[in-house]
Formats: structure tokens, sequence, C-alpha cells
């Protein structure tokens, strides 16, 4: 069997985001490696042979214009992962970043995409729980221009007070809601997304300071051990745990996949499931977390 072609990547156009570091880098390794011609972006720049790079600030919709206008006519993967961690007075700023700047660029590039193509998000276990607030992310989704996204997050201080997890959620319903859309199913272009459990990335030092109310990296660390790796005496995940099965979403191996929120954190999420089932309704992720450890 050929596994290339299996994959399918070979001489296809994958336009891929945040290829200068983590999950994403790792990813556009390995699709270079299965014969991609690949186009990545990053705010920083990209050090790996792409196709071409692109250094963009994609949480500002001017610049995602220019970059669309650059990028080519016919797309078969698309895959969104980049994204930033959230500290006090940034709330605005991850919206776009983590999701609203990703919807556009969606949107933007959408007649683009090839029939059979394929879309994938990087979400989190930080959006578990976006059922809570689908009909609020539907409202924003179906807002017409990025201005009016704006003002609607200036109305909603409270959704997006947890700025991190809304951001997720957002992505989560977004897929949710799109994968059946008429301008998506019609031509058969798959939707995911992959919610990456605890990942040592360029990422982590950020997560750990914003994590910890004094923005203490060392205690934001323990309290995220606490959170997502002690109930299963755990490990954090590599950058490839996370983007060498995004690119097989992505992939015609999983052609007949499309809607799908792909958990990988090692049945984390699954635990508090059942823990909220069992007897936990209500609670905060923290708290589900500390019940199933007991
Ligand atoms: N690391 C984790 O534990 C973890 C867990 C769950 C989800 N995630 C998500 O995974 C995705 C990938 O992050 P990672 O962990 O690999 O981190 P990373 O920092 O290694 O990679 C993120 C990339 O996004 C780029 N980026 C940030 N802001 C940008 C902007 N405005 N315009 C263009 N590029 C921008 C960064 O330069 C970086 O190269 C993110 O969406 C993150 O939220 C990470």
């Amino acid at each position: 069997m050929d596994i290339k072609k299996l994959f399918g990547y070979e001489g296809k156009t994958v336009v891929i985001t945040g290829s200068a570091s983590g999950m994403s880098r790792s990813a556009t390794k390995l699709l270079l490696e299965l014969g991609a011609k690949v186009y990545a972006i990053d705010i920083n720049p990209i050090d790996l042979p792409v196709t071409k790079s692109y250094q963009v600030d994609l949480s500002k919709k001017e610049e995602i214009d220019k970059l669309c206008d650059e990028l080519p006519d016919k797309i078969d993967a698309l895959f969104l992962c980049h994204g930033i961690a959230f500290f006090k007075g940034k709330e605005l700023l991850v919206q776009k970043v983590n999701f609203y700047g990703q919807k556009y660029m969606t949107e933007v590039l959408l007649d683009r995409i090839s029939d059979h193509g394929s879309i994938t998000y990087i979400s989190s276990v930080g959006g578990f729980g976006w059922q809570q607030v689908y009909d609020k992310c539907v409202e924003l989704i179906n807002l017409p221009t990025w201005a009016d996204a704006i003002k609607w997050y200036e109305k909603h201080p409270e959704l997006i007070k947890s700025a991190y997890v809304f951001a997720k959620q957002s992505l989560l319903s977004y897929v949710t809601y799109k994968c059946m859309d008429p301008k998506f199913i019609n031509r058969k272009i798959r939707i995911n997304a992959i919610n990456p459990g605890d990942t040592i990335t360029g990422l982590t030092d950020d997560f750990n300071k914003s994590t910890s109310p004094t923005n203490d990296a060392k205690e934001g660390e323990k309290m995220i051990e606490n959170i997502f790796l002690k109930s299963w005496n755990g490990y954090p995940a590599k950058p490839e745990d996370m983007g060498y099965p995004m690119v097989v979403i992505g992939s015609d191996i999983c052609s007949y996949m499309s809607g799908q929120l792909i958990y990988i954190d090692y049945g984390l999420t699954s635990s508090w499931t059942s823990a909220s089932l069992l007897n936990s309704n209500n609670k905060t992720i923290e708290e589900i977390s500390s019940d199933s450890q007991k």
C-alpha cells in the first residue's frame, strides 16, 4: 500500500496557520513529508521549507484580507491552528485570534476550498461545556460583518470574561453549526476540530502564567497539573501528539468525517463527562476534575 496516496496530500495545496511553533509546526513538517504544497502563515517567521510563507498578524481584518488575496485560487485543505493564551485586558484580542479571525478567514476562503476538501481547527479541552453557550455562539456566528462581531463582543463582557474558554467554545460551536450548512455540505467540504489536552509548546509558559492569579509560572504549572494531569497520573503531550492526528483528520483517510470535535487528551474529558453524568451537574471544570480524582 502506498501510504502517501492513502493520505492524498501529494501535490495538493494546503494552507496552514501557526506554523512557526508547536502543534502546527509539527503538522507542517508532516504535510511536507507527505508531498503537499504548503502555504504557511504565522505572526513570527517560519523556518520550514514550505512552498511559501507569510508573516501576518491574524488578529487584524485588513491583514487577513491582504493575505487571502495572495493565497492560491484553489485550496485542498485548510488548517487553522494559531492561538494565544489569555491575560486580563486581552479579552477582545483573544476572541479575534482564537476564534473570530479564524471564522472570518474560513468564510473568505470558502469558495476556493476544493470539493471534498477539508477545514480543520485546533480548539481545546478548555472549550469543554461549549453546549451551554451554543445559542450565544450561534448568534455571534450569524452576524454579517467583522464590525458587527466586535460590537457584539463589546455588549457581552460577561461571556468573554473567560476569554480563552469562550473563544474555544465558539470554535466548537462553529464546527457543529456549519458542518451541515449547504455552503459546506453541498460541496462535501469537511469541517472538524481537535481539542488538545495539556501539551508542551511555545504557549506553555504563557498558559502557566495566565492560570496563576499572580501570573506566577510555577504556581500556574502546578494548577494545570492538578486540573489536567493529576487525575490520571498523567504527563503532558508533545506537539506531534496533536499535529499528526490533525493531519490525518484533514486527509483522505478521514474522507467521511465531518462535524467532529476530537478530544486528544488521553480520555480526560471523558472522565469529566462520566463524573458529570453520574453526579456532578452544574459543576465547574475544576470541580469535576477534582471529583474524578476521588
Ligand atoms: N499547548 C497546549 O497545551 C494547548 C492545549 C489546547 C489547545 N491549544 C491550542 O493549540 C493551538 C496551537 O498552539 P500551540 O500550543 O502549538 O502553541 P504555539 O505558541 O507553539 O503555536 C501557536 C502559534 O500561533 C502563532 N500566533 C499567535 N498569534 C498569532 C497571530 N495573531 N497571527 C498569526 N499567528 C499567531 C504563534 O506565533 C505560534 O507560532 C492554539 O490554538 C492553542 O490555543 C494548546
